[in-house]
């Protein structure tokens, strides 16, 4: 199996220490990233695998460009995988009181973050013989409700941005006849209509948590893009929610 090095970016919440197990396991090097020390150290160590934590403000284009600079200094020429798990969530009561201030942080954390780590690492991806660009996203963005108006909007504005990638990995590996070349990076949108792990199973045994997806569900699914095809999976929507 190839060693890849991928990167999960949003990886101190119970996902980002899943998705950083997982691909440890499958033997993968993990450089997991977020916004504070202390909560990305300590995922890290959970995480296992000798993943390797990072600090970064994802909101700022400067930041993921040092960011890049940090990976080079690390010996690492180039990246594989980039796993986006910044979220948030915002909502109100209906459309009328959805506020500016709910809309900017959703737009700050689901989108300007994606739109940052897809723009400073998109040059790797594409060269890379397995690139790997993936975010996850909502049911609620196909199917919003006017309380959730502002959090759907940013996220289907997010799942817009990475399909805009996968045509630009689409266009720039296009079979051509004098330079015949396979698709071989691919950005794809895993769909979730809520996470759910083993601490929150815990703290309310009589919940049943209908139509969620586990962490570990999301995990193995992560890990499974680097088993199949670019061709198969790029600009794909993935319906993970049960
Ligand atoms: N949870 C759900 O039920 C649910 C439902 C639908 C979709 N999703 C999607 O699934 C993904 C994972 O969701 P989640 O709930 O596990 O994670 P999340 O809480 O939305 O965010 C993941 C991590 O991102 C980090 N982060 C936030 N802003 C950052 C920034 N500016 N720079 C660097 N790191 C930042 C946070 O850690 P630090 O603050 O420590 O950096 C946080 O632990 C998200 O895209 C989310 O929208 C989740």
């Amino acid at each position: 199996m190839t060693t890849l090095t991928i990167l999960v970016t949003g990886g101190s919440s119970a996902s980002g220490i899943a998705v950083t197990r997982a691909l440890g396991a499958a033997g993968h090097r993990v450089l997991t990233v977020g916004s504070d020390d202390v909560r990305i150290k300590a995922a890290a160590a959970e995480a296992g695998h000798a993943a390797t934590p990072l600090v970064c403000d994802l909101a700022s284009l400067e930041s993921v460009g040092d960011l890049a600079a940090t990976v080079h200094d690390l010996g690492i020429e180039s990246i594989d995988g980039v796993i986006h798990l910044v979220g948030g969530w915002r909502g109100a009561k209906g459309i009328e009181d959805q506020r500016d201030e709910d809309w900017e942080a959703m737009e700050r954390s689901a989108v300007t973050t994606l739109r940052n780590v897809s723009r400073v690492f998109y040059n790797q991806l594409e060269a890379s013989p397995h690139g790997r660009l993936a975010m996850v996203s909502s049911t609620t963005a196909t199917a919003p409700t006017a309380a959730a108006a502002s959090y759907a909007a940013a996220k289907a504005a997010a799942e817009a941005w990475t399909l805009a990638v996968a045509d630009g990995f689409s266009r720039a590996q296009s079979a051509s006849k004098n330079a015949p070349t396979e698709q071989h990076s691919a950005a794809v949108i895993l769909v979730v209509k809520a996470l759910v792990n083993a601490a929150m199973r815990e703290s309310q045994p009589e919940r049943r948590f209908p139509g969620f997806t586990d962490v570990e569900e999301l995990a193995a699914a992560v890990v499974g893009l680097f088993e199949q095809s670019a061709a198969t999976l790029n600009g794909q929507r993935i319906l993970l929610a049960t």
